[in-house]
């Protein structure tokens, strides 16, 4: 249990994304869920990537569910549907991954591009030993990316593929240059390469991915990630297959081996059930539901691991695989994973999304399995009948909190009880978006017993809300293809608010998200008095072979200067060295500020002199956001860099109210003057 009071003793409170977890304290109390939100603090960012999808060629989830094929009856947009496209636009699926899975470690993606008569066929041994005929291949992929907006996760094969093959592949679909991939790709009918920072080395490699141990296997990631290039702007971010649930030892070894090389580690926990997903008494709702908050406790045990080897936090815990894992639905093929969706599913994703915001300082991404026709999806499909789960309702009412700040709560909340178990009966979550509007999600997860929830806010004065509910009659109730809209979101009237207190009584097994726009009541991030200033920042130089950034005070200034803008300044030593920027930015209006640090190598910004970007250590480009909610007017800003061998890179931008991101322009940068 933590306490956040040591929150307020600042009223000026800004963190980098890196710091602290949100303090979600769960204790049984009379029988009320009390709920303070702390809107004057900040608990790091809601990467939108935490709503991340999965796709594997794997029963209908490709073929049938997305794929159809140019010439299908079914409405289609280059052979991909489109009543599918368009939820999924809907949806602003961050990033989707692909192609497995198990999958992903025999496939072979040159089998995958060309004319589509000429692929040769495969046999989809993990998954029914059906006939893969390689007509949805990489090009395909990529345009379903484009079309439903999402940023592409390709898995490559490490577990029966080549470091040869997948370097090409990374080749073929990201270099710009004269290559012999290159060339193969303007062939297949694409000029431009695409963009894909996010490739996989393998896939369960301690299981159907190659069943390694942790120390191979760390080997082999070392190999793979040498021969992984960057091609032109396109940057890789290498995430190696993580651990099994709770085996804190792969973890501990692949970090420990192969920290160095990665920008993320991929953890799968599935929500065990040995019923099909409509088949619910209350013991199979409540098991159901207490393995779920296991994620809770399954992601701290691996922070902890990681925390050991990289306290900078600089690699991910990327939860690339999770969901609901319900025996399949009666009389379909067991190898296809075909499952319903309940409103115990919506419960399921709401509470997994509520714990995946608290650990948004190492979580990173995660992608549910599966996002059509498998798993828990979000899309059912029967021939030309389409239909959105529960789950997929939940995606949509969450979707405000991407990209958010996730501010701080406390919460106090009944247990609720089912034979000599408990788990706690409420669980939440709250962020702001850079514009200010608030965004609380709230679960009821007992199927029987209402929740009496006061939420307090510290420092807002709300001035809108609005509010909808995902509830139903029944524990198993769902959208089939006959009744599709009997688990639809609603809009929720029924609460008070008064003053900076919102009550409400809260359905048995029901999400709800709140939507407040109002007045951030706080002194945070005051602007500066300042008396005379001029344009431009100053600067002071130093050279020493660095490993991280040093202690500038201790460090013998060699050249001193001022400069428009934060850029490496001229006449560098070939070999090492470090800048100390300083001096004020002026903000345009109250609100929150994004900074972001692109640097090779070490960089930190403070504002106020409160770090709020660290970006530190020796490595290769990489950029690193942090935030702060400040005032219009003049603020103190120091940029810290270093140079140690290799290329050189220094880039810092803003994003804030009415400020599209953008390098920190030239009329933003002053110093004072006596
Ligand atoms: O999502 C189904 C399977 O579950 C994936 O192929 C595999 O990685 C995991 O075991």
């Amino acid at each position: 249990m933590q306490s956040n009071k040591n929150m307020f003793v600042s009223l000026f409170v800004m963190m980098t994304m890196s710091m602290v977890t949100n303090p979600f304290v769960f204790s049984q109390n009379s029988g009320k869920t009390n709920i303070t939100v702390n809107v004057d603090s900040m608990a790091g960012i809601i990467d939108a990537t935490i709503y991340g999808q999965f796709s594997e060629h794997l029963g209908s989830c490709i073929y049938g569910g997305i794929w159809v094929g140019e010439e299908s009856t079914i409405p289609n947009t280059k052979g991909i549907r489109n009543d599918v496209i368009e939820a999924l636009r809907n949806l602003k699926v961050p990033v989707l991954r692909w192609p497995g899975g198990c999958f992903a470690d025999e496939y072979h993606w040159m089998d995958g591009i060309g004319p589509r008569h000429k692929r040769p066929k495969m046999v989809n041994t993990n998954w029914g030993g059906v006939v893969e005929d390689n007509s949805f291949g990489t090009h395909e992929f990529l345009e379903l990316c484009e079309l439903i907006g999402a940023e592409p996760y390709i898995s490559g094969n490490v577990g029966s593929g080549t470091v040869e093959e997948f370097a090409k592949w990374v080749e073929y679909t990201t270099s710009d240059g004269e290559s012999p991939m290159a060339n193969l790709r303007r062939e297949n009918g694409r000029d431009k390469p695409w963009e894909i920072k996010y490739w996989g080395i393998g896939n369960e490699s301690w299981g159907c991915g190659g069943r390694m141990y942790p120390e191979y296997y760390s080997d082999l990631v070392r190999r793979y990630s040498t021969f992984i290039k960057n091609y032109g702007a396109n940057q890789v971010y290498k995430i190696a297959a993580g651990p099994n649930v709770d085996d804190t030892t792969w973890t501990d070894v692949v970090m420990r081996k192969t920290g160095d090389v990665i920008n993320g580690i991929a953890l799968h926990y599935y929500t065990s059930n040995s019923k099909p997903a409509a088949v619910i008494d209350e013991k199979g709702w409540f098991d159901v539901i207490r393995k779920t908050l296991r994620m809770d406790e399954i992601i701290s045990m691996h922070t902890k691991v990681m925390d050991r080897h990289d306290p900078a936090k600089k690699v991910a815990l990327i939860v690339d695989e999770w969901g609901t894992w319900h025996s399949v639905e009666p009389g379909t093929n067991p190898s296809f994973l075909f499952q319903q969706n309940t409103m115990r599913d919506a419960i399921v994703a709401a509470s997994n999304l509520n714990i995946f915001h608290k650990h948004n300082d190492r979580v990173k991404m995660t992608n549910i399995a599966q996002m059509v026709n498998v798993l828990q999806a979000m899309i059912l499909t029967d021939k030309k009948k389409m239909v959105l789960t529960p789950t997929y309702h939940v995606f949509e009412m969450y979707k405000a909190h991407q990209d958010a700040i996730n501010l701080p709560i406390q919460l106090e909340t009944p247990n609720y009880e089912f034979g000599q178990e408990a788990i706690p009966s409420v669980n939440a979550s709250a962020s702001i978006t850079s514009k200010g509007i608030i965004t609380i999600s709230l679960c009821n997860v007992n199927p029987t017993k209402n929740a009496k929830v006061n939420i307090k806010f510290n420092s807002f004065k709300n001035k809108n809300i609005s509010a909808q509910i995902l509830t139903a009659e029944e524990m198993n109730a769902l959208n089939s293809f006959d009744a599709p809209t009997k688990v639809m979101p609603t809009n929720f009237t029924d609460f008070k608010f008064t003053k900076d207190e919102l009550q409400l009584d809260m359905p048995a097994k029901s999400v709800i998200v709140f939507k407040l726009d109002g007045q951030i009541d706080s002194r945070i991030g005051k602007a500066i008095e300042v008396k005379k200033v001029k344009p431009g920042i100053k600067y002071a130089y130093y050279e020493g072979i660095l490993m991280v950034l040093p202690d500038f005070s201790e460090m013998e200034v060699l050249r001193k200067g001022k400069i428009d803008q934060i850029t490496i300044p001229e006449e560098n030593s070939l070999g090492d060295y470090a800048v100390r920027y300083s001096g004020l930015i002026k903000l345009p209006a109250d609100g929150f500020y994004n900074f972001y640090a692109n640097a090779d190598d070490g960089c930190k910004i403070y504002i106020d002199g409160k770090l709020i970007v660290n970006n530190d250590g020796r490595h290769a480009p990489i950029e690193v956001k942090g935030f702060a909610s400040l005032h219009k007017g003049f603020h103190r800003i120091v940029v810290e860099f270093f140079q140690a061998g290799g290329g050189a890179v220094l880039e810092t931008r803003i994003e804030g109210p009415g400020l599209a991101k953008q390098i920190i322009p030239a009329n933003m940068l002053f110093h004072e003057i006596d």
